[in-house]
C-alpha cells in the first residue's frame, strides 16, 4: 500500500532529469499517486512523465511565471482527473551574483520563477482544493532563505526563497480553515542540474566544510520530506518550514 494511493499531484519544473521535482515525483508515483510534470518544454516534461513509475502520468508545458497558463493547465487536469490532491511548487531557477551585479533582469527572472510562479500555480489550485476541503502543497524555499545566501544563489535568490517562506505561511494561515494545506522545504546543498558545472572545487569544499553531516544532500533526500508534507502522515502540519540540510543549519 503506498501513501499516495489512488491522489492526483502536480509537480512543478519536475523535467530536469536529476532534479530534486523529478525524484519528487518519481516517489510519489512509487506511493501510488498519478502525476503531472510541468516544465517550460512540452517533450522533456513528457519524456519525464513516461520514465514515472506505474502509467497514467502526464507531462504538460507550463510556464509558472504565466498565470493564464497556470489556470488553464490546471483546469485541464482538473477535467481530466476529476480532482488534484497535491502540488508541489518545484520550479526555480538561481544566479550566483553579488549584491551590485543584480541588474534589473535579474531579479526580475529570479524572483519570477521562483515567488511569482508559487503564488500564481497555487492560486490556480486552490479554489477547487477549497471546494474540495482538502489540499496539499509543498513549496520548495532553501537554507538561502534562512541563513542568507552563502551557498550560491545571490541575494535576489535568498530573497526570493525568503518571499515563499512568507507566501506559504500566510497562505497556510488562510486556507487552513478550509482543510488545505501549505507547506515549506529549505534544502541546503543537494547535486542537481541547478549548480552542475558552475561550482568550482574551493566553493565545493567550502560549502562541504559546514555541513555536519559531511555529505551533499540526494534529491532523494528532498523527496522524502516532499512526499511526508504530501501525504496523510502530515495531517496536522501546515505553515511549516522543513529543513533538509544534513545540519548546515541548526536552529
Ligand atoms: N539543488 C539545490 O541545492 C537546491 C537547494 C535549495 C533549493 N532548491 C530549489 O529546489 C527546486 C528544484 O531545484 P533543482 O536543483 O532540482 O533545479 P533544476 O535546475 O535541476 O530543475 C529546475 C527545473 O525548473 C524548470 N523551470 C525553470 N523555469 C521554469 C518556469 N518558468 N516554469 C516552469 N518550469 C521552469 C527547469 O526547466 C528545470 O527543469 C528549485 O526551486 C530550487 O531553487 C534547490
Amino acid at each position: 500500500m503506498g501513501l499516495l494511493d489512488g491522489k492526483f499531484a502536480i509537480v512543478t519544473g519536475a523535467a530536469s532529469p536529476r532534479g530534486l521535482g523529478k525524484a519528487t515525483a518519481k516517489l510519489f508515483a512509487e506511493h501510488g499517486a498519478t502525476v503531472a510534470i510541468l516544465d517550460l518544454n512540452a517533450e522533456q516534461a513528457q519524456a519525464a512523465a513516461n520514465d514515472l513509475p506505474g502509467s497514467g502520468h502526464i507531462g504538460l508545458a507550463c510556464n509558472v511565471i504565466d498565470k493564464d497558463a497556470c489556470q488553464k493547465v490546471a483546469d485541464e487536469l482538473i477535467a481530466k482527473w476529476g480532482a488534484v490532491d497535491i502540488l508541489v511548487n518545484n520550479a526555480g531557477i538561481t544566479q550566483p551574483l553579488k549584491i551590485m551585479d543584480i541588474q534589473p533582469e535579474n531579479y526580475e527572472a529570479v524572483l519570477d520563477v521562483n515567488l511569482r510562479g508559487t503564488l500564481y500555480m497555487s492560486q490556480a489550485l486552490i479554489p477547487h482544493f477549497r471546494g474540495r476541503k482538502t489540499g496539499s502543497v509543498v513549496n520548495l524555499s532553501s537554507v538561502s532563505a534562512q541563513r542568507g545566501g552563502g551557498i550560491f544563489g545571490g541575494p535576489h535568490y535568498s530573497a526570493a526563497k525568503a518571499g515563499i517562506l512568507g507566501l506559504t505561511k500566510a497562505m497556510a494561515r488562510e486556507c487552513a480553515p478550509d482543510g488545505v494545506r501549505f507547506n515549506a522545504i529549505c534544502p541546503g546543498f543537494i547535486a542537481t542540474d541547478i549548480t552542475a558545472g558552475k561550482l568550482t572545487d574551493e566553493m565545493r569544499a567550502m560549502v562541504l566544510e559546514g555541513i555536519p553531516m559531511g555529505r551533499a544532500g540526494t534529491a532523494d533526500d528532498v523527496a522524502g520530506c516532499a512526499l511526508f508534507l504530501a501525504s496523510d502522515l502530515s495531517s496536522y502540519c501546515t505553515g511549516t518550514e522543513v529543513d533538509v540540510n544534513g545540519g548546515s543549519l541548526i536552529h
